[in-house]
C-alpha cells in the first residue's frame, strides 16, 4: 500500500485528485471564458492549477499565460494540453513560479485568481505583494477579477474541528477514493487549517492513502475591497456568482472586478 505525506494539496495523490474533486464544478468556466474574450487579448491566470480554466480559455481563442508554484499541477495541465490542436496550445505558456513574487516580463489585459486561489496567500503582506506585482504586470486600466468564497461563519463554527468525509470514482480505473477534511477555525487570525486524507480502495482493500496539513485564510468582502483600493485598484463590479447577479447578504461568493487605477 503506497502511503504519502504531501506538503501541500497540490503535490502527490492530491494533485492528481484535484480534477476528480472539481469534475462537476464547471459553472465558473462560461464566465472567465467570457471575460478573457472580454477583456483579453493577453491574460494571466494566477494559481491555474491542473488548466481547468486555463485550457477551455485558450482553446476559445485567448492567449493565456498561466503561473503557478506546484510542479505537479503543471505537469498535469501540459499532459491534459496534448490532446488540444496546434493553435491552441500555441495560445498557452506555463510558468512555475511564486505569485507573491513574479517577473513575466510581459503586460497583460486581464488577470485573475479563480476557485478561492486569493485566499491561499494567508498573509496580508504576502496579499499586498501578489496584488502589486499583478498591478506592475498589467496595462494601463487592465482588469483584475477574484472569485473567492465568502466567509460562512455558521458554516464554519458548524463544521469546526468535526471531519467530513466525501467519496468520489477514479474514472481512470474506477477505485473508490474517500477524501477526509477536518477544519479547525481561528477565527482571530481568519485561517482555517485543514487536515486532508485521501485513501484510495480496489475491490475494497486500502491501495494508496496520502495525508496532508493546509492552511488557507477567509476574507471579508469590505477587507478584499480595501485591500484592492489599497494596491491601487478601483472596484468596478462584484457579482455574488458566476451569472454577473449583484452581490447581496446572502451571497455565498464574491467575485469582484477591479481595475488598475
Ligand atoms: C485552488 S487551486 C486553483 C487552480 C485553478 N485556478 C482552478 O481554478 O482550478 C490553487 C492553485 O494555486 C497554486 N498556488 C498556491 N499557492 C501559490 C503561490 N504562492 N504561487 C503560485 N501558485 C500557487 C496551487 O499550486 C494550485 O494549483
Amino acid at each position: 500500500m503506497k502511503e504519502e505525506v504531501c506538503r501541500s494539496a497540490f503535490e502527490g495523490f492530491f494533485a492528481e485528485f484535484y480534477d476528480i474533486l472539481h469534475f462537476s464544478y464547471k459553472q465558473d468556466i462560461p464566465f472567465f471564458v467570457e471575460m478573457a474574450r472580454r477583456y483579453g487579448p493577453l491574460v494571466l491566470e494566477l494559481g491555474c492549477g491542473t488548466g481547468r480554466l486555463l485550457l477551455p480559455i485558450a482553446e476559445s481563442g485567448t492567449a493565456i499565460v498561466g503561473l503557478d508554484s506546484s510542479d505537479q499541477m503543471l505537469a498535469i495541465c501540459r499532459t491534459k494540453m496534448n490532446v488540444y490542436d496546434e493553435q491552441t496550445k500555441a495560445r498557452i505558456t506555463l510558468v512555475h513560479g511564486d505569485m507573491v513574487d513574479f517577473q513575466l516580463n510581459q503586460i497583460f489585459a486581464l488577470a485573475f485568481f479563480a476557485c478561492n486561489t486569493f485566499n491561499l496567500l494567508i498573509s496580508q503582506e504576502h496579499q499586498v505583494k501578489a496584488l502589486c506585482k499583478v498591478y506592475d504586470h498589467l496595462s494601463a486600466e487592465g482588469i483584475l477579477i477574484i472569485d473567492n468564497c465568502t466567509p460562512n461563519i455558521q458554516g464554519f463554527m458548524e463544521s469546526n474541528g468535526k471531519q467530513a468525509v466525501y467519496e468520489f470514482v477514479n474514472p481512470a480505473n474506477g477505485n473508490k477514493i474517500i477524501d477526509k477534511f477536518t477544519p479547525h477555525y481561528d477565527f482571530i487570525q481568519q485561517l482555517e487549517h485543514a487536515k486532508i486524507v485521501l485513501e484510495e480502495y480496489s475491490e475494497g482493500e486500502l491501495v494508496r492513502t496520502a495525508r496532508t496539513k493546509t492552511t488557507s485564510t477567509f476574507l471579508f468582502p469590505r477587507e478584499l475591497q480595501l485591500l484592492l483600493k489599497y494596491c491601487r485598484f478601483e472596484v468596478l463590479n462584484i457579482w455574488k456568482n458566476h451569472n454577473q447577479e449583484s452581490f447581496d447578504s446572502d451571497a455565498g461568493e464574491i467575485i469582484i472586478l477591479a481595475r488598475k487605477a
